[in-house]
């Protein structure tokens, strides 16, 4: 069996209407996820155990072995066939996307995983059985096989492509050190409770699935909504300058992405994103800012190694 090696995106949230929180801890969503062109590569190939080795991006503070999602991304495609031999694996994960940012990127990681081991082993799941795999995993972990534009609801898992048009430029600006999610939600409902409410019923926007089919950035940027926002900014208090500083130097919209802490710019153009990322970084809000283009394609095989 020669190794298998799959690409796979990060995304960031065009909205994220979070509802109010259920019996199982986890909270009804509406979102619109967007994949961006900022990758991690996911390499696997057979092995007498299961190991992660990480590289790149926060290499060190990415959990190795069986703690990393990736991991249980093999063990779990390996139940799904009853797979009981030869299903240790070696993965070594590329990183780029940044950990714990709101970029879904331990997501990625696994989604991939799930379709280089799908290849490797030459199960055939389509698809949409991948996707069934993928939401015992983790709620971003289904967009992530998937791509594109497209609207998620339940947890995040139930999935529909959207009609998008055209192609977006971003500049996702990172912060040091990341935020956790299951924090970021908590803070999000203790706000809520503090304002006496606990959410209302999380309702797509048409307003930005209109300006997402016309293609125009100019329509899309002031209807880019994130619930939890106000949680990962009084959690982070410095990414509201960076929020300000962007929309000063023109970015169409501004958004914390997901639970944060990357922030998300829309430009005009590819080159309005390369002077924005110069401008941001220039004015020292973020530890550094990338230019990426949505929307990018899901987890697809890169290379086949020859063994
Ligand atoms: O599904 P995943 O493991 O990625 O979720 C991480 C955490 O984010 C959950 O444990 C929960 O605290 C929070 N979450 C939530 N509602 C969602 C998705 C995630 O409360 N729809």
């Amino acid at each position: 069996m020669t190794p298998v090696t799959v690409r796979v995106p990060a995304k960031v949230n065009l909205q994220l209407s979070v509802g109010p929180q259920r019996d199982d801890g986890y909270h009804d969503l509406v979102t619109v996820f967007h994949a961006v062109s900022l990758f991690d590569e996911v390499t696997v190939r057979p092995a007498d155990r299961t190991s992660v080795r990480v590289t790149g991006q926060d290499a060190a503070s990415v959990p190795a072995g069986r703690a990393n999602l990736a991991a249980r991304a093999a063990s779990a495609l390996a139940a799904r066939l009853h797979r009981r031999s030869k299903s240790a694996v070696h993965i070594e994960i590329r990183k780029r996307i940044p950990m714990a940012a709101g970029l879904a990127g331990g997501s990625a990681d696994a989604a991939a995983t799930l379709v280089a081991c799908n290849d490797l082993w030459g199960a055939g799941l389509s698809p949409a059985e991948l996707r069934e795999v993928a939401a015992g995993l983790g709620s971003d972990v289904p967009f992530a096989l998937l791509g594109g534009t497209a609207v998620g609801q339940g947890r995040g898992e139930r999935l529909t492509a959207a009609l998008a048009a055209g192609t977006y430029h971003w500049v996702l600006a990172f912060a040091a050190g990341g935020l956790s999610t299951p924090e970021v939600y908590a803070t999000c409902d203790r706000l809520r409770a503090a304002r006496g409410g606990n959410g209302t019923e999380a309702i797509l926007s048409t307003e930005l699935m209109a300006a997402l089919r016309s293609g125009d950035p100019a329509a899309v940027g002031p209807q880019l909504s994130n619930d939890l926002q106000p949680a990962a900014v009084s959690l982070r208090p410095g990414l509201r300058r960076a929020l300000d500083a962007g929309r000063e130097f023109g970015a169409l919209g501004a958004i914390v992405s997901g639970s944060g802490p990357t922030c998300a710019f829309l430009a005009a153009s590819a080159g309005h994103a390369r002077e924005l990322a110069v401008s941001l970084t220039g004015a020292g809000v973020c530890r550094g800012a990338v230019r990426v283009r949505g929307p990018a394609a899901g987890a697809a095989v890169v290379a086949a190694e020859p063994g």
